[in-house]
């Protein structure tokens, strides 16, 4: 069957990626394939996620030179149709996302437009949505564009916020509830399009 080949950025755990993997093994992401997992830096736990999956996966440092081309060339050896940021914590230039010309998803830790933008990523925005003092919080998972998290919105799913709640105890909630969910099913919707273009 004819299936959209994808490409996931990793910076951290990769629990997100296991999400995707996991998604894929049970068929519930099935117009896309994961072909290349990407990580921004060496000897993190994605890549023994992907590893043990076998996926083909690449470790492209962020913070040295050339590395949305060495990204761009990857992606265009392994015939990449579209990139899921899962985790991602840099952000693509707009040159990066032109070049590339294919849909990018990426989930984010909370309901867009609240607590996002730069420098919101990871255990802060769970922080800041304490700090806050929301009562219900989430994950958003949106198309990529020039604007950091800002990108048209693809699915969304709301957590409680409870007492007691610390930037940990919350972000495992989030996961759990929200962005292991929304991310495969945003995968496979974007995966289902590319194919129905395909065909
Ligand atoms: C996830 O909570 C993801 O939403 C967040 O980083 C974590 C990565 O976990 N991403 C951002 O904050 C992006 N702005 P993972 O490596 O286990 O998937």
């Amino acid at each position: 069957m004819l299936t959209a080949r994808i490409a996931v950025l990793v910076s951290g755990g990769g629990t997100n990626l296991q999400a995707l993997l996991d998604a894929q093994s049970r068929r519930e992401l099935k117009s896309g394939s994961i072909a290349l997992a990407v990580a921004d830096r060496a000897g993190i736990g994605a890549i023994a996620r992907a590893e043990k999956a076998g996926i083909a996966c690449r470790t492209i440092v962020r913070r040295e030179p050339g590395f949305e081309e060495k990204v761009l060339s990857a992606f265009r050896e392994c015939g990449i149709d579209m990139a899921v940021l899962a985790g991602f914590l840099g952000i693509l230039s707009a040159d990066f996302i032109r070049a590339f010309g294919r849909p990018i998803l990426n989930i984010h830790p909370a309901l867009i437009p609240s607590f996002c933008g730069k420098g919101f990523y990871g255990l802060g925005v769970h922080r800041a949505a304490l700090d806050y003092g929301v009562k219900v919080t989430g994950a958003t998972v949106h198309l990529v564009n020039e604007v950091p998290d800002g990108g048209k919105i693809l699915l969304q799913k709301a957590v409680d916020v409870l007492p007691g709640d610390t930037p940990e105890i919350l972000q495992k909630r989030v996961m759990e509830q929200a962005e292991w969910v929304i991310l495969p099913q945003a995968a496979e919707l974007v995966a289902a399009q590319i194919v129905r273009e395909k065909e």
